[in-house]
């Protein structure tokens, strides 16, 4: 036993040894064209839905529910009951495009290592090992390519299965043998899938990374090589943008940064003490409290919550990325469905003063936010008990009026600096908007 930790300590420095003093930053990385059009495309969008789906649906406790304290070889057994009989990619898009949401961020692979797609490098995916047979990202690409909703791809960094890969802080308890791990042929097999995704799926805006967090307590730095696996995705999709739920300051090559579970700018889930950067932002989070489905948790946020947390997120230049964990079934869970319409039914209303828009020029404040879209700014009170609102402004109003309605608004001049609006009494709705003409 002694003999046995030593040796796993011993590798464990050489390996880190081994990595150390490689920077992580791409020297000089500047959007190409065709990366910046993406990101304008994205930051438009504003809304999409992440899909978190793999046999883990199974257990129906979450995505983690290998790193609870179970063997791998006991889990991976799952595969071969994986049959979910009720998918159906066009009813999945067409919900999610029912719902305002403009592109999908799909679990590829998960950290418990099961591919959701057909790859040559193993048969631990769902074509190859289940009976399901189907591969259900190429279902998902071509209703996306028939609806002209975008797909992003969720590629998990760390790997709970694999015995080559360096093991990190998680997924230490489930038997699998990690003396033996092997950088070269797990950073191989990583980019060889990457190749796959980037090659058989059609047009694909971004790769969203995950787990790189795993070794962010080792003593020495661990080297991603990021990198090259940047450079790789670039080459292979010119307009294919890099996002990566690091949780750190964004590294060189990524062209978008990422806040879980937080708006920019706050960080009550611990996850987002990151500099906010320049580039188009997005923030993920769960409808529920779990990425996978959980059968246990029903505890939905309520759509008013959910249009609260897209407008505060608008206001801060920031895309919502809203998860949706899927039944093993196939099926999208009954309370997503319903928060997905009624998502929809207020976007069709208010999503002038969303899409297309800008942060607006006051951000994040206790009575709500602004949104900004050539010289119109949107006042979203997302409190009802204001009567006279100060926004001190650098530019000058000429107009306000009621978004609902376009009546007017009375305001006054404050002291060269902005405006006091004086508004009506605010009705009970999730967000009340002001449109503001600004010059
Ligand atoms: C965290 C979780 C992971 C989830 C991701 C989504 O990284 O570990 O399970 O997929 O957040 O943002």
């Amino acid at each position: 036993m002694m003999k046995k930790n030593i040796l796993f300590v011993l590798t464990m420095l050489a390996a880190a040894v081994g990595s150390a003093g490689a920077s992580e930053n791409v020297s000089g990385y500047e959007p190409s064209e065709q990366v910046r059009q993406s990101q304008k495309e994205f930051a438009a969008d504003r809304f999409g839905i992440f899909i978190h789906w793999g046999i883990y649906s199974m257990f129906a406790q979450g995505e983690w529910y290998l790193n609870s304290g179970i063997r791998e070889d006991e889990y991976c057994k799952a595969a071969r009951g994986f049959y979910p009989a009720d998918f159906d990619a066009d009813e999945w898009v067409k919900a999610i495009k029912g719902s305002g949401a403009r592109y999908i961020t799909f679990t590829t692979r998960h950290h418990d290592g099961f591919s959701m797609f057909k790859t040559a490098e193993n048969d631990y995916n769902i074509v190859d090992g289940t009976p399901f047979k189907r591969d259900v990202l190429k279902e998902l690409s071509d209703a996306c390519a028939k609806e002209d909703v975008k797909l992003h791809l969720y590629y998990s960094h760390l790997d709970w299965k694999r015995t080559d890969y360096p093991r990190g802080r998680t997924g230490r308890h489930n038997g699998r043998d990690s003396l033996n791990y092997n950088w070269d042929t797990y950073y191989k097999f990583m980019n060889n899938q990457l190749t796959e995704l980037l090659t058989n799926y059609g047009p694909i805006r971004a790769i969203w990374f995950d787990g790189y967090w795993d070794h962010d307590e080792d003593s020495v730095p661990f080297n991603w090589q990021l990198e090259e696996q940047y450079r790789m995705i670039h080459t292979l999709q010119p307009s294919c943008m890099v996002a990566n739920n690091h949780h750190e300051n964004v590294i060189e090559g990524e062209d978008i940064q990422i806040f879980e579970r937080d708006v920019p700018g706050e960080n009550t889930a611990g996850y987002s003490s990151q500099d906010i950067a320049s580039l188009p932002k997005e923030t993920c989070q769960t409808m529920n409290g779990m990425w996978g489905y959980k059968v246990k948790d029903t505890n939905y946020k309520d759509t008013p919550t959910l249009v609260r947390l897209l407008v505060k997120c608008a206001g801060m230049g920031a895309n919502l990325l809203l998860n949706v964990g899927p039944q093993p079934n196939g099926e999208l869970p009954r309370q997503s469905l319903d928060r997905l319409k009624e998502m929809g039914e207020w976007l069709s209303v208010y999503g002038e003063t969303i899409y297309g828009t800008d942060g607006g020029d006051i951000q994040s404040q206790p009575w709500g936010t602004t949104t900004r879209k050539g010289d119109k700014l949107y006042v979203h009170l997302l409190s009802s008990d204001i009567r006279d609102l100060h926004l001190p402004l650098d530019c000058k109003v000429k107009k306000a009026v009621t978004f609902d309605g376009k009546e007017d608004v009375k305001f006054s001049r404050h002291n060269e600096k902005g405006v006091v609006l004086h508004l009506p009494a605010i009705p009970d709705v999730p967000d009340y908007i002001i449109e503001l003409t600004t010059k």
